[in-house]
Order: C-alpha cells, then sequence, then structure tokens
C-alpha cells in the first residue's frame, strides 16, 4: 500500500494521484523556488522543465524568462492538467506550453532551450546517460541544466551526498561541463542540485 502509493510520485494517476499532486504542490514550493535561483533564469530565456508535476516551478520561471518562453514535459497527464490548471492564465498568454512527454524522448528540435529544469524527478529517468544526451540534443550551445534532488527517503545526509556525487559523476561522464554542485538545508533531508554546461 505505501509502496503503491510512493509509487504515485512518479506517475500520478487516479484518486491516488490528485492527492500526489495536491502532496507535492503543498510541500515542494520552497525547493522550487531555491531550484529557480540555481538556475539563474534571465529574461530572455527559453526555458523547459522536465517533470514539472502540479506546475509550482512554472510561473515562477515564466515570470524571470519575462520576454522568453516556459514549455514543460511530464508522463503524467494528470500533472499536465493539474499544471496547465494553475498556470492557466500564462498558458492562455502564449507565455507557457506544457504537455505529456517523457524525458527519453523529447517533443522538441535540436538547440532550443537555454535552461532545463528537472526538481525531484531525475530517480524516475529509465536510462539515466541516454536522457542526459537527449536533454542535451534539446539543449543551445550555450545552454545549462539544473537537476535537483531532494532524496526524502535517504538514511542520512551522508547518504544524500553519496547520491549527489553518483550524479556528478554521470553527469560528467555524459560530458556536460562545468558540473558544479550546491546543497541546501532542508527536512527531512537536504535537499542539492548539480548544475552543468551543454556537452561540446
Ligand atoms: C515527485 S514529482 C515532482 C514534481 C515537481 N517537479 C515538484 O517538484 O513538485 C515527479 C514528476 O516527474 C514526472 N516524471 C516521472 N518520470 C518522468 C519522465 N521519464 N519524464 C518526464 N516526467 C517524468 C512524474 O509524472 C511527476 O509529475
Amino acid at each position: 500500500m505505501a509502496q503503491r502509493f510512493q509509487d504515485q510520485f512518479g506517475n500520478p494517476h487516479g484518486m491516488g494521484g490528485r492527492l500526489a499532486g495536491w502532496l507535492m504542490a503543498l510541500t515542494n514550493r520552497d525547493l522550487n523556488a531555491w531550484a529557480i535561483d540555481q538556475l539563474a533564469v534571465r529574461p530572455g530565456d527559453h526555458v523547459l522543465e522536465i517533470g514539472f508535476g502540479p506546475g509550482l516551478a512554472v510561473q515562477a520561471l515564466a515570470r524571470r524568462a519575462r520576454n522568453g518562453s516556459v514549455e514543460g514535459v511530464d508522463v503524467s497527464p494528470l500533472m499536465v492538467e493539474q499544471a496547465i490548471r494553475r498556470n492557466a492564465a500564462m498558458v492562455k498568454a502564449g507565455r507557457v506550453s506544457l504537455r505529456v512527454g517523457a524525458v527519453s524522448a523529447l517533443p522538441y528540435d535540436v538547440g532550443r532551450f537555454d535552461k532545463v529544469l528537472a526538481v525531484n524527478n531525475v530517480q524516475f529517468w529509465p536510462q539515466l546517460a541516454d536522457d542526459l544526451r537527449e536533454v542535451a540534443r534539446v539543449m543551445r550551445p550555450s545552454g545549462v541544466l539544473a537537476i535537483v534532488l531532494q532524496p526524502r527517503h535517504a538514511p542520512s545526509a551522508a547518504d544524500v551526498l553519496a547520491v549527489r556525487d553518483d550524479l556528478i559523476a554521470q553527469v560528467r561522464a555524459v560530458g556536460y561541463r562545468r558540473v558544479r554542485s550546491a546543497v541546501t538545508s532542508s527536512s527531512p533531508m537536504p535537499a542539492f542540485v548539480v548544475l552543468g554546461d551543454r556537452p561540446a
């Protein structure tokens, strides 16, 4: 039962998915605000968010990219519905476009985005190395990727850092440049960001 509810965060659906979306909107606000700060979005940026869930980050991203755009994919039709509802004004204004899609096959042309954000969903990416390459495909040559993760069920803060170090190694192995990281104290476990510039 607990595992089945846990699975809801990987692809929210049905009644349990509605509850998961509500819980994410309630508990992930600060982490999403921190994530957006880390990405340093500029006014003209075209931004992609992968796995936006209930869409907490979308509106803040669109405000920062005021002369640019925000697009996003999430595998869950229910989350796309919730995120579009939460960001209805921006969607209506044509500043935001959200659709069902997966990180492994992004429905975008080569070199479209200046910034890419993924908050608390890299743990669900089915083929991390291939998926990181797919993200690089849609980034501009000067593009920056930010992967943010709060491993809530890690046994200790040291384990969180081990997860981070493993991710850093994998991002580097795919060829991302200037790979860097920051940690924030959050409850019940710290969260981290891994940033990388698009592979050459
Ligand atoms: C734990 S939620 C996090 C949602 C949001 N980023 C937040 O911080 O509140 C993970 C989200 O990633 C989505 N997701 C899982 N696997 C995905 C994939 N392969 N491609 C795109 N989105 C995915 C899920 O549907 C879910 O909405």
